[in-house]
This record gives structure tokens, sequence and C-alpha cells, in this order.
């Protein structure tokens, strides 16, 4: 499994780490044999998932849920996993008690939060002290949603990309192991990149990233309609899906579904109930 060493290893080497979010046993299995560096369970799970318009309503027992099994799927791989909205904002106390049952009940090697205000700071520093490793997030923090006007890219000035570089380099400086950067201009997310110590991962950030995350339901096409710029399908789900519903379908109507080889048998008919039905 990968650590945080050999994370920081693969930024100085310039290789790439690969990300993708998981939410369930079979996309954790199918992302380890697929050989990731890391898997997020992240509470992008509420739209992809749950069918949720945004990841506000997504809470700390959708997360533990799902964690569990993400981690049943994938045991030999580092798993990190969201802290959704407001779990860590209402007092200190609380989101430690927060923090402490994703990581015990998942089983999972860190925690992401969204944000860089003072409080979340001082959040990564206790978190860290207390042996919870932090990936932070910045650029579009999908949680602020309803703040930020929509989902747009971040950072597109002179004053938003200061203050960007800035909480970044915070983030690091309170123990944060890696970055989520999310939809920022790659010049940025390049700048960024090559003034932290920590790695980025980005999405929607360009190529300069120290790694890429992207959504499984995205990366597949599967269950999501329309795909964000920033994300290159690479199967389409959907309509495989689709068509071998239809298939499926048809043969039951058709009653080509299902065939001997689909099907048991009892040979000795002296072993079937007796019945008056004709032979
Ligand atoms: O919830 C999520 O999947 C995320 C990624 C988009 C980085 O935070």
């Amino acid at each position: 499994m990968l650590t945080r060493t050999d994370m920081q290893k693969m930024k100085m080497e310039n290789r790439k780490i690969a990300m993708v979010t998981a939410y369930d046993f079979p996309s954790a299995k199918t992302a380890q044999a697929a050989g990731v560096d890391m898997i997020l369970v992240g509470d992008s799970l509420g739209m992809v998932v749950l069918g949720y318009d945004s990841t506000i309503k997504v809470t700390i027992g959708d997360m533990i849920h799902h964690g569990k099994a993400v981690r049943r799927g994938a045991q030999d791989t580092f798993v990190v996993v969201d802290m959704p909205f407001m779990s860590f904002h209402i007092s200190q106390d609380q989101t430690m008690q927060n923090a402490q049952k994703l990581i015990q009940e998942t089983d999972a090697q860190a925690v992401k939060l969204e944000g860089a205000n003072e409080e979340i700071l001082h959040t990564t520093r206790r978190l860290t002290e207390a042996g919870i490793p932090v990936v932070a997030h910045l650029g579009l923090t999908p949680q602020s949603v309803n703040v930020l006007g929509g989902y747009k890219v971040q950072g597109k000035d002179r004053e938003a990309g200061e203050k960007l570089l800035q909480d970044a380099k915070n983030l690091a400086d309170s123990g944060a192991i890696a970055l989520v950067l999310e939809c920022v201009p790659e010049e940025l997310a390049a700048i960024v990149t090559e003034e932290i110590i920590i790695p980025t991962i980005g999405i929607g950030a360009g190529p300069d990233c120290d790694g890429q995350v992207l959504v499984y339901h995205d990366i597949l096409k599967y269950g999501v309609d329309r795909l964000p710029k920033f994300v290159k399908p690479y199967a389409d789900f959907n309509s495989t899906g689709k068509d071998s519903l239809e298939a499926y379908i048809s043969d039951v109507r058709k009653q080509t579904f299902p065939a001997a080889e689909h099907t048991f048998n009892i040979k000795d008919k002296n072993l079937l109930p007796k019945t008056n039905r004709k032979e």
C-alpha cells in the first residue's frame, strides 16, 4: 500500500499519482485490480450513487456505510474518506469525533476536508497531531456550491490566485499530506504544485499537478448523463448496460432465457414430488 513517504517521493521524481473515487465493494475492487495508487470515497457519492443534486445532503453515516464497503473491496490500497458537509464546522470536539468515527469504522488511511480558513487550518493541525492524516481540497469546493454561486472554475484573477496559493501553503504548513485542486486554471495549478512541498492532485486543474483524480462513474460513463469538460470517458457503461438489459428483457419475453446451460435438473424423476400431472 502507498504511504505518505511514497507519495512525497513520487512528487520529487515527477511520477504521477493516479487516484480514482470509489463508493462500494465492486468499484473499489476494480480500482484496486486496475492498480490505482489511491482511492477517494468522495462525498460526490451523493450525486453519482444516491441521486442528490449536490453533495450537501451527504452525512457521516453515508460516508461510513460506503467507506466500509470500499475498504472491503480494496484492502491493499490507500483510501481517503471525505468529511461531508458541516461535519467539521460545528465545533472542534465534534469534528474530532467525526474524524475518529470515519477512520475507526472505515479503516481508511486519511480524511479529506474542503477549505482553508483559520478553523480548518487548526483542524488540520489537530487531526495530524492526533494521528489522522488530512488531504486538503481547494479551488472548486462543492460543499460551498451555494456560496460560490455554482460549479465554476476558481482562481481566475490575480487576487483569487494569490489567495489560493497562500491557502495551499498554509494547509501544507498545517500538516496536510496532499492537496486536491479542483477546477482551477492549469497555469495556477502549476504554480501551486511548484510552490508547495506536498503533492497536488488535480481534477480539472491541468496536467502539471502531481497526480490526477476523477470520479469513477465519469471515467466509465456510468449513470451520468453530462460530463464536465475536464473528464475523459474511457468507456460507456450507460449504453453497454442498457443494451445488455434490453437483450435480457427480450430473452425473457421470447423465452430464450434461461436456456439449458442456465438450468438445474433432477435426472431421477422418482425424486420429484408425486402429483397428478401427466408425464
Ligand atoms: O467528492 C469527490 O469525489 C471529490 C473529488 C471530485 C475530488 O471531492
